[in-house]
């Protein structure tokens, strides 16, 4: 395989409540870290995994992980960006990475090849991306509506996102604040992204009620 994964685990998961950081939360008796990684690692391309693990859970993480010869742990930082930026200095001579959040555990290892098919035939950049099925609006300060773009026109995104390592470099080099993904890094620098089809099974376990759902689709669709 020709791809480099980095997974940012840093987070602390407010949203989720409880007091283990996010990644590490249990989902049918695996952490969700592992679960990401377990489906990374499925993925034929991908030869290296780079984890960005919670402050303080290094050696934890290390363990948890350590039956997959791909993972190499480092310390994540205070946002994602910056997580992912640590990530990616410990891949020197990567040549496409893929940025997978532990948030997204469920993501099939389909995504990640199709994602890494689409840099190799020549994208800037490539995300999965689904229709989204609500009626989005843009709002002021106030919460008053100024716009309402097509739907048609409006995609979810998720993760993996990729793209050269390069020219993910250069895009960190370049930001000057922090971006709440990396394609919209790569789009700042001019480059092109391509959307891939997503899949419902990398929707991003944020709030409590995503962890039920989550374990629901284990129990049903399986791995
Ligand atoms: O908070 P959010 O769900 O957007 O986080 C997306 C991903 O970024 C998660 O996998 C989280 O662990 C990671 N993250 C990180 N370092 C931070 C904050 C978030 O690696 N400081």
């Amino acid at each position: 395989g020709d791809v480099t994964v980095l997974i940012p685990a840093a987070g602390q998961g407010l949203r989720l409540g409880g007091t283990l950081p996010k990644a590490l939360r249990l989902l049918r008796g695996r952490t969700l870290l592992q679960h990401a990684v377990d489906r990374a690692a499925a993925a034929p391309s991908v030869s290296a995994i780079i984890v960005a693990a919670p402050p303080g859970w290094e050696e934890q993480v290390r363990q948890q992980l350590s039956w997959c010869p791909l993972v190499t742990v480092t310390t994540g930082a205070q946002n994602r960006q910056a997580s992912v930026a640590k990530a990616l200095a410990l891949a020197p001579r990567a040549d496409i990475v893929l940025v997978h959040d532990a948030a997204r555990a469920l993501t099939p290892p389909a995504i990640f090849e199709a994602v890494a098919a689409a840099i190799r035939s020549g994208a800037d950049a490539a995300v999965p991306a689904l229709a989204v099925t609500d009626t989005i609006k843009v709002v002021d300060a106030e919460g008053i509506v100024t716009a309402t773009p097509q739907r048609e026109n409006l995609r979810a995104i998720q993760t993996p996102q990729g793209c050269r390592a390069d020219l993910l470099a250069r895009a960190h080099a370049a930001s000057f604040d922090v971006a709440t993904d990396d394609a919209g890094l790569i789009e700042r620098l001019g480059g092109r992204v391509k959307t891939v089809p997503g899949s419902h099974m990398a929707m991003k376990i944020t709030h409590p009620a995503d962890m039920e759902w989550a374990q629901h689709l284990l129990d049903t669709v399986g791995d």
